[in-house]
C-alpha cells in the first residue's frame, strides 16, 4: 500500500485512544452483521441468507420506485435539484412539507414542518438521539436509555459513545399454546431504572416482531412524561409506512414523543433516508448534528418519496403489496416450523409485525452463538439472539437461547433454508 501520510499521522492512531474510538471504532455486532450481509450478497457458495435486515425485493414495489425514478429523470430541473444541490441540514424542505401534510391529514397529529428533520438513515438518528439523551451530562450526572422490553434492536447498542447507558428490562414472557410465546413489558420494573435520559422502544420490534399494545404504549408514554424524558418510538417497520404490522395498533405521535421513521424497509435502504418527528428543539438539535456529521441529508430518497406520496401510490404499496407480501412469508415460515419442529421444545414469538421469526430454543444444551456457527457451517446464516439483549442488569438464560431468522430471501431459498435450519436444530437437540 502507498504510504500517503507521514509518521506524525501514523503516530496519532496510537495510544491513548479516545473514548469515541474505543467504543465506535472497534468491531461491533452491527458492523459484523452488515459485513456478513454484504459478503453473502457477493458470494456464490450456496449459503442461504436468513440473517440481515435487508427488505425483500418485491416486484411491484420496485416497479413503483422505477416509475418515480423515471418521473424524476424526465424532469431535469427536479433531478438537478435532487442530486446537484445540498439540502439544508434538516433535510429537503419540499419533502418535509409534503410529508407533514400527509401525516396531518391522515392522523390529525399536531405537527408542522418545524417538527420534522431528515437524517442519513434512521441509524444516524439513533446515534444522535442516544448521545443527546444519555451518557455523561454537563452537570456531571450520568443518564441512561431505558429499554422497556429487552430484547431490543441491536443497532441502538452500537450507537452510544458509552455503551453502559442502556438499561434493559427483561420482557415478561407469555406462553401461547405449545409452540408460541409473546413478550410484554414488565411495567413495574420501569421504576427501577435510575437516572433515565430517554425511553426507547421499537414498534414492531426488531428482533422479535412483537408489537407493543396501544394501552402499554400509552402507559409508557405517560411514564416518560412524568419522568420528564422523551419517548423514542422507532417505527422503522411500522406505521405510517411501510406498515408491516399484523396485529391491531394505532400510529402514535404526541408531544414528548420522538418518532423515528425510515424509507429502508419500504425497499429503499440504499438511499439512507431517516425521518425524525419531534418537538422543535429536538429537531433543531438533530439539524445541528446533521450539519456536523454530514453537512446535509441526501436528496434522492426525499425526491422519490415526495413523488410516491403526491401520486397517492404509497398507501396502496404499503397496504396492498408490502404487508400482504410479508404476511404470506410469515405464514409460510410458521407452517414449516410448526410442522417440522412440533415434537421439540422450540417456540417462536407470535409474529405481529416486521419480517423476522424469533425462535426460542428452550432447554438446548448449547448457546445461540454455537447454534449460529453450526448453522453457518451448514450454509444457513441467521443472527444470534444474544446480541439483542444488551443493557440487561443480570444474566438471563433466555437471552442465550434465541436466534433471529429473516424472511426476506426468495420463496425457494427461504423454504430450503428453513428446512436446513430445522434439520440442524433437530440434530442439536439429539
Ligand atoms: C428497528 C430498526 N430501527 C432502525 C433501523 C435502521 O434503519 P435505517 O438506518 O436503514 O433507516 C433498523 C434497521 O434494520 C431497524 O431494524
Amino acid at each position: 500500500m502507498v504510504q500517503v501520510y507521514g509518521p506524525s499521522v501514523k503516530g496519532s492512531m496510537m495510544k491513548p485512544i479516545s473514548l469515541f474510538a474505543k467504543h465506535l471504532a472497534s468491531p461491533s455486532p452491527i458492523c459484523e452483521l452488515m459485513q456478513d450481509l454484504a459478503d453473502a450478497h457477493g458470494s456464490a457458495n450456496g449459503q442461504v441468507l436468513l440473517g440481515g435486515g435487508n427488505p425483500a425485493h418485491i416486484c411491484q414495489v420496485e416497479r413503483a420506485i422505477q416509475d418515480a425514478v423515471q418521473g424524476l429523470a424526465n424532469d431535469p430541473v427536479a433531478l438537478a435539484r435532487a442530486i446537484g444541490d445540498y439540502d439544508g441540514p434538516g433535510g429537503n424542505q419540499e419533502f418535509i412539507e409534503v410529508l407533514c401534510d400527509y401525516l396531518v391529514s391522515r392522523y390529525k397529529w399536531p405537527i408542522g414542518p418545524q417538527n420534522i428533520a431528515l437524517t442519513n438513515g434512521s441509524q444516524n438518528a439513533f446515534f444522535a438521539l442516544t448521545n443527546l439523551f444519555s451518557g455523561r451530562m454537563s452537570d456531571g450526572s450520568f443518564k441512561r436509555i431505558l429499554l422497556p422490553i429487552c430484547p431490543e434492536y441491536v443497532g441502538y447498542a452500537d450507537a452510544a459513545i458509552d455503551p453502559q447507558v442502556f438499561y434493559g428490562i427483561p420482557a415478561k414472557i407469555e406462553l401461547i399454546g405449545d409452540q408460541q410465546f409473546k413478550y410484554h413489558p414488565d411495567l413495574d420494573l420501569l421504576y427501577a431504572c435510575p437516572d433515565i435520559g430517554a425511553v426507547c422502544i421499537s414498534r414492531p420490534s426488531n428482533p422479535s416482531g412483537n408489537l407493543i399494545s396501544d394501552q402499554h404504549l400509552e402507559y409508557i408514554w405517560q411514564f416518560a412524561c412524568q419522568a420528564g424524558v422523551p419517548l423514542i418510538l422507532d417505527c422503522a417497520y411500522g406505521q405510517p409506512f411501510p406498515g408491516i404490522v399484523y396485529a391491531q395498533a394505532n400510529a402514535f405521535w404526541r408531544p414528548n414523543t420522538i418518532l423515528c421513521l425510515s424509507l429502508s424497509k419500504l425497499g429503499l435502504p440504499g438511499l439512507r433516508t431517516g425521518i425524525v418527528i419531534a418537538e422543535p428543539q429536538i429537531i433543531r438539535a438533530i439539524t445541528s448534528i446533521n450539519a456536523a456529521m454530514g453537512l446535509a441529508p441526501g436528496g434522492l430518497g426525499p425526491a422519490i418519496m415526495t413523488r410516491l406520496i403526491r401520486s397517492g401510490a404509497i398507501d396502496g404499496l404499503c397496504h396492498d403489496v408490502i404487508r400482504p407480501f410479508y404476511l404470506r412469508r410469515i405464514q409460510m415460515a410458521v407452517e414449516l416450523i410448526t410442522g417440522l419442529l412440533a415434537d421439540l421444545p422450540v417456540r417462536f414469538h407470535r409474529p405481529e409485525g416486521a419480517f423476522f421469526l424469533w425462535l426460542w430454543l428452550q432447554g438446548l444444551q448449547i448457546d445461540n452463538i454455537q447454534v449460529y456457527r453450526r448453522l453457518k457451517a451448514e450454509g444457513v446464516i441467521v443472527v444470534p439472539g444474544s446480541y439483542f439483549f444488551f443493557g440487561l442488569q443480570r444474566p438471563w438464560q433466555h437471552a442465550d437461547r434465541c436466534i433471529r431468522v429473516s424472511l426476506t430471501a426468495s420463496d425457494q431459498a427461504l423454504i430450503a433454508g428453513l428446512r436446513r435450519l430445522c434439520a440442524v436444530i433437530r440434530a442439536l437437540y439429539q
